[in-house]
């Protein structure tokens, strides 16, 4: 399968991620294209089989370059028809919404958001969105404390190696759906 790897990290969580995603893609045999992204980030969606997209959580919200690309992007297919309505299905393309996020005051319900705003653009595009992971990730820079403050506990050094063992098993399950 051709697979699209997008993911955006402000702090280096989410980038440590998409690495295992894309170890995992490439051993299990698949064509992989990784792309950080950036506000002025365009890629054609619609030619991967399999998409992995995620993003740190910043005000229960993926990041602001990432919120930029789906804005765009979803502009772009509108212009060119391909956001139909109904949303009809496209055959074989599936996509995985993920993001990591620190949970400080409300746990995952915080990440929740982020996850099903990513999401809705490949559901418009016609993607079946086969699964929906959150990964815990330590808060860096001034908001350092909430990681051993914060509703999760302890999250100092997450994702940890124990997390990306975790992402690499998950990503060669679901690619053998
Ligand atoms: C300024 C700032 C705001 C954040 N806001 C949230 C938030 O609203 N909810 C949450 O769960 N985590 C929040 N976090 C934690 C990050 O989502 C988490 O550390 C994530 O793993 C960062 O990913 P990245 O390094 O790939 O950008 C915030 C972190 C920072 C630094």
């Amino acid at each position: 399968m051709k697979v699209l790897n997008l993911y955006f990290s402000s702090t280096g969580n989410t980038e440590k991620i998409a690495k295992q995603i894309e170890k995992a893609s490439l051993e299990a045999g698949h064509e992989v294209e990784t792309v950080t992204v950036t506000k002025n980030t365009e890629v054609d969606i619609l030619v991967y089989d399999f998409v992995f997209i995620g993003s740190g959580v910043y005000t229960w919200l993926p990041g602001k370059p990432m919120m930029e690309f789906l804005k765009q992007t979803r502009e772009r297919y509108g212009e060119l028809g391909e956001i139909k309505p109904k949303s009809p299905r496209r055959l074989g393309k599936r996509a995985v919404v993920y993001a990591s996020f620190g949970g400080g005051h409300t746990g995952v319900n915080e990440a929740l958001p982020a996850v099903k705003y990513m999401g809705q653009l490949f559901d418009h595009l016609g993607y079946e969105i086969l699964s929906e992971w959150y990964f815990v990730g330590e808060f860096h820079g001034r908001l350092q404390h909430l990681s051993t403050t914060g509703r999760l506990g302890n999250i100092q050094g997450r994702p940890n190696e124990a997390d990306l063992r975790d992402v690499y098993e998950r990503v060669r399950g679901i690619l053998e759906v």
